[in-house]
């Protein structure tokens, strides 16, 4: 079981450097502690993320109430055994929650040896992941030939819902994870929604922000297990967690709230 709001390091992750910029993501990453936050995804592609995630995870000595996930994105076995140790040092642990295989890169020898790795006990789960609609047709593929798939990750929002279509599905058909990338729209949701007050309906669904409302849409789909919106403020950590509480939308009103939004 883990907590349905996890935290994103793409982006506001890669570059900080000296105290005045980790500062800030160190008080994100107490924030999500506290509150009951598990779950933080990275990638080695995310520039310093991994390195500056292990040293804050180290300095706040929360690792072993977090769910821990990272990529492997790689073109040959070599490449992702060496990119894989790379990992495991940079996040200052000797066991990883979840590798999965960053836009199906290389995804059969990788998968091969993320097996391995769970077999030996260094992870706990595997998985894949796309952000590319022009990769889905290529991962539904890949969804049905890998029946050891634990987990899924894929582009879902308010404003972006093709994966609703056939890929959530079928990971749910298929008894694996599905976790939530990019759930708005690295900002889009926010663009559209700017200045407007919020529906009535949001009081029904105990939703006192926008944000709280795109991130209840995703978590309330029943094949969804977790979203990770990116967060490097304690003030969205506290808006953002709020999405997990409280009433969730029922159909009728997941399909008010799509066209609630296609009508902006
Ligand atoms: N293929 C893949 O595996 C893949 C691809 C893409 C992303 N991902 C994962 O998905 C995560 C999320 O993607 P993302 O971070 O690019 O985009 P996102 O979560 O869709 O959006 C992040 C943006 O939302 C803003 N935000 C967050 N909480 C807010 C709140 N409560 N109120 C107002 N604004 C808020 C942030 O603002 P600021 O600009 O102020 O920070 C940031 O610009 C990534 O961090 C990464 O872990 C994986």
């Amino acid at each position: 079981m883990i907590p349905v709001i996890g935290l994103g390091s793409a982006r506001r992750y890669e570059e900080a450097r000296g105290e005045a910029e980790l500062a800030p993501l160190r008080d994100t990453l107490r924030r999500f502690h506290q509150l009951g936050g598990t779950v933080l995804d990275t990638a080695p592609s995310y520039g310093n993320a991994e390195a500056i995630m292990g040293g804050l995870v180290g300095d706040l000595g929360i690792r072993r109430d977090l769910f821990l996930c990272t990529k492997v994105g790689v073109n040959t076995p070599e490449e992702g055994r060496a990119q894989i140790a790379q990992s495991f040092a940079r996040l200052r642990t000797e066991r990883i929650d979840l590798i999965a295989v960053h836009n199906l890169r290389d995804i059969a020898n990788q998968l091969a040896h993320l097996r391995e790795l769970k077999q030996a006990g260094r992870i706990r789960y595997l998985g894949a992941t796309t952000s590319f609609d022009r990769q889905y047709e290529a991962f539904e593929q890949m969804m049905r030939r890998e029946a050891a798939l634990d987990s899924i990750q894929i582009d879902y929002a308010l404003d972006n819902r093709n994966a609703a279509e056939r890929i959530i599905p079928l990971a749910a058909e298929r008894g694996m994870a599905v976790f939530i990338n990019l759930p708005f729209g690295r900002g889009s949701v926010f663009r559209a929604t700017q200045g407007k007050p919020l529906p009535d309906w949001a009081a029904e669904i105990d939703c006192t922000s926008w944000a709280q409302i795109m991130l209840k849409y995703l978590v309330s789909h029943p094949a969804v297990t977790c979203a990770v919106p990116g967060m490097a403020q304690a003030r969205y950590v506290d808006d953002n967690l709020n999405a997990g509480r409280g009433r969730m939308p029922d159909a009728a009103l997941r399909r008010r709230m799509e066209q609630y939004l296609d009508a902006l």
